[in-house]
């Protein structure tokens, strides 16, 4: 795919459905939520991470607006405020157009997404928000800071995940709960299309399903390790204290024929169509 219908696609999916992934975004959070009250007293002032927290910081601002003291990091030069020195810093970090893109997401979209996911969320979004520039491979925290540790979406792009898995069952307190949701490698949106970002309500005609398992023909700029569900299993059976697989849904079945069941032997339709998987974990002691 040229450069030019790359950014128009993320301008698309990202851009114009702003207003939409502000509302999923709340809803799976609210859905994150209600998960964690089985395990976590969530009107305590619990002292939370958020790895991996993004451009727009939705869930460490979730934390942040439900009355935690909430922390996210990132190894992108993140803030939902506008800044200079956050500017120049990304520039010089991860070049100009890089800075172009960011500001134009700030500019135009950044604004209904937050706004829907609030609204989704019902309560108001907090002024400030704690954003640090760091790895999940390298935390600076000391050990047993935190009571919750939530990552979502951002395993599948760190290069080491064992110095990753280590470092949160580091930072976790004794009767802390980690929640990582991931995509695996064979799903989907294992490959990190935007075209294939919203299956259910779109499907492109010219980016072939699965096609970074078959050729890998359009390549898009994020790093993935390439991870599927049993290496990640393997890892954070490995250094946690794992206390629950969750499924996330099945996304794209109708799409699993026995054409791509046959042009795919190493993969199961199981692990072509699981979207997602979250690992409720509790700190493994030594
Ligand atoms: C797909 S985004 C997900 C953002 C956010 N968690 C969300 O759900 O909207 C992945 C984020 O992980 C960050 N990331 C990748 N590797 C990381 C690492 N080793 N440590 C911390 N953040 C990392 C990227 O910079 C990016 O902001």
């Amino acid at each position: 795919m040229s450069k030019l219908s790359h950014c128009w696609r993320e301008f698309v999916t990202m851009g114009l459905g702003a207003g939409r992934n502000g509302q999923r975004e709340g809803k799976l959070l609210l859905h994150a939520r209600r998960r964690l009250s089985e395990y976590l007293d969530l009107d305590s002032r619990l002292r939370v991470l958020d790895i991996g927290c993004g451009q727009r910081c939705p869930a460490v601002s979730a934390f942040t607006a439900w009355g935690w003291d909430a922390t996210g990091i990132d190894i992108s030069h993140v803030g939902v405020k506008p800044g200079v020195s956050r500017y120049v810093r990304l520039a010089r970090a991860e070049g100009w157009k890089r800075l172009a893109r960011s500001l134009i997401r700030e500019l135009f979209f950044d604004r209904p997404f937050r706004r829907e996911l609030f609204r989704a969320l019902g309560v108001k979004m907090p002024k400030q928000v704690d954003v640090r520039l760091m790895s999940a491979t390298n935390m600076e925290f000391a050990d047993n800071t935190f009571d919750l540790v939530y990552s979502m979406a951002v395993f599948e792009h760190i290069d080491d995940v064992p110095a990753a898995v280590r470092a949160v069952n580091r930072v976790l307190k004794p009767e802390g709960i980690g929640f990582i949701g991931l995509s695996p490698w064979p799903s989907l949106i294992g490959g990190h299309h935007p075209a294939w970002q919203n299956p259910d309500e779109y499907q492109p005609k010219d980016v072939p399903p699965w096609d970074h398992l078959r050729g890998h023909h359009f390549p898009v700029p994020f790093y993935c390790n390439k991870y599927r569900e049993r290496d990640y299993r393997r890892v954070f059976e490995q250094y946690t204290r794992v206390l629950e697989w969750i499924d996330g849904p099945r996304v794209g079945e109708s799409l699993v024929t026995d054409e791509i069941l046959a042009g795919l032997p190493d993969y199961t339709a199981d692990e072509l169509a699981k979207w997602s998987v979250t690992a409720i974990i509790g700190k493994k002691l030594e």
